[in-house]
């Protein structure tokens, strides 16, 4: 027989947060700091949503950048994916372990299409044997007038080079650089063998992003998305290959025994070694299910997506500030951590979700029309727009059936089936300029929000958070009213 429950379903807008009495005396004083895994933290709670039109390599080189972390989506072969993994994961390399390297027999006209090619500015210059000989950088070639001339005769030679041993800091480099004026430090063991290559100017950009979530070796984080298909754990070993630090299984129904299954059998091929969020459920049973199967974390929120329409066509979900609540207190149990997935459309929405006991939240539509998202800006009426839709709208669908195909033909005469099993929508969202730019008005709100309930960190905002429900008058009360907007 079907029962209903005895408690009432929230959303966001259903309630507003109590403020309580603050030691507080600088919004600076708040530490935003989370927990995203069991065993990684974020110094900004956010993460960018795993669809096509919100998060690839761009996108989630910002994210890490600001604090936060990208989940570069499944949603193209998975050789692509791991190519994107790897760009996040070189974008800032404090220690590039394989320099690209030159014969000292290779002429200068090959070393500068090299250089032009890769766009780097220096190249090392090594035997058969690894063992370095110099160094050739753009200032060596660009007035060398005869290209035939070798390498061996126009580098600058060991001798002259300032080097490093293997396991140098990264306050060590800084010195080195700063007292020696030079640009590139390369890494060589006692024998005189390549080892790596520091670069002034990864130590510089890794000085501008204070924040930056970041491997033990300094790069960049990188989450990727994955589906529960058999086929799905190739795509799995090359986004490991690749660097990924977090696999994320990705499915609607996330209480599903072949999502169970998945986790089980990445957590068994890897342990410790990549974290695994798994997802989306909507009850506290899910929340247990998945944690006891090994997921890191879970991801909370059936429905609530600006583009979803779940709820709509299949007649299934929780709100999602109950959904929140309810399966953080199985998450405390459990220990993990839940990403309450969906719904935030303000930076109010932010906290409340954290308050009620999210330890981070995932976002699509925000920075969907960021530079940094995929696709093009679209004009319409005169006004920026770019494309966001749900992973399960008709058309992203229709997308991902082409790919699988050899027959386009063929996936057209199924095309109006798509529009029967559809789940989300297509839509315009305003173009918003950088994402960095979103992330730090909703970090500047988050930390307002915090204030207002005395809370240093997120763990206290758990703490003192008490909610009150508010009528329809009381959200509209909320609201700017009775002025005529500017
Ligand atoms: P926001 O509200 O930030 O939500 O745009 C992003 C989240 O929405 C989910 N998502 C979907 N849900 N049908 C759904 O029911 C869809 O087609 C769809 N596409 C994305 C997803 O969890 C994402 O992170």
């Amino acid at each position: 027989m079907a029962r209903i429950l005895d408690y009432v379903g929230l959303s966001f807008d259903d309630v507003l947060l109590v403020p309580r009495r603050s030691p507080i005396r600088s919004r600076k004083e708040v530490i935003t700091r989370s927990r995203l895994t069991r065993r990684i933290w974020l110094n900004i709670p956010i993460l960018s949503a795993a669809m096509d039109s919100v998060t690839e390599s761009r996108m989630a080189v910002t994210m890490a950048r600001e604090g936060g972390i990208g989940v570069i989506h499944r949603f193209m072969p998975p050789e692509r994916q791991a190519e994107e993994v790897a760009k996040v994961k070189r974008a800032e390399n404090i220690v590039i372990e394989n320099p690209m390297t030159i014969s000292p027999e290779t002429t200068v006209e090959e070393a500068k299409k090299i250089m032009k090619a890769n766009g780097i500015s220096g190249l090392l210059v090594v035997d058969a044997d690894n063992k370095l000989l110099g160094i050739l950088t753009r200032r060596d070639v660009v007035f060398e007038d005869s290209d035939r001339k070798l390498v061996k005769d126009c580098m600058t030679p060991r001798k002259d080079l300032i080097t490093a041993s293997p396991g140098i800091s990264i306050d060590e480099a800084r010195e080195i650089f700063r007292k020696n004026k030079i640009e590139k430090l390369p890494i060589v063991d006692e024998n005189g063998r390549l080892k790596g290559l520091i670069t002034s100017a990864d130590l510089i950009k890794r000085e501008a992003y204070p924040n930056a979530s970041r491997d033990s070796r300094g790069r960049l984080l990188a989450a990727a998305a994955v589906g529960v298909r058999e086929r799905e754990i190739e795509r799995v070993k090359l986004l490991v290959e690749a660097g990924a630090d977090i696999i994320v299984i990705d499915v609607a129904h996330g209480h599903s025994e072949m999502c169970i299954e998945m986790i089980k059998k990445i957590k068994k091929m890897y342990g410790d070694e990549v974290d695994v969020i798994a997802g989306n459920v909507a009850t506290p049973e899910g929340v247990e299910d998945l944690a006891s199967a090994g997921a890191d974390a879970v991801k909370v929120g059936i429905g609530p997506g600006s583009v979803c329409t779940t709820r709509i066509v299949a007649g299934v979900g929780v709100p999602q500030l109950t959904a929140v609540m309810k399966c953080s207190e199985a998450a405390e149990k459990m220990d993990v951590p839940i990403i309450a997935d969906g719904g935030i459309r303000e930076s109010g929405d932010l906290v409340k979700a954290l308050a009620a006991g999210a330890s981070t939240v995932m976002i699509g539509r925000l920075l969907a029309g960021t530079d940094e998202s995929p696709g093009t800006v679209v004009l319409k009426n005169g006004r920026r727009y770019k494309i966001y839709r749900g992973m399960a709208s008709m058309y992203a669908m229709l997308g991902r059936e082409f790919r699988l195909r050899e027959n386009e033909a063929e996936a057209l005469l199924d095309a109006s089936e798509y529009s029967y099993y559809a789940e989300g929508v297509e839509a315009y969202v305003p173009y918003t300029g950088s994402a960095a730019d979103v992330i730090r008005r909703l970090v500047a709100g988050l930390r307002s929000g915090m204030s207002y309930l005395g809370a240093r960190t997120i763990d206290e905002l758990r703490k003192n958070a008490i909610f009150i429900r508010v009528t329809e008058l009381g959200y509209r009360e909320s609201t700017p009213h009775d002025v005529e907007l500017v």
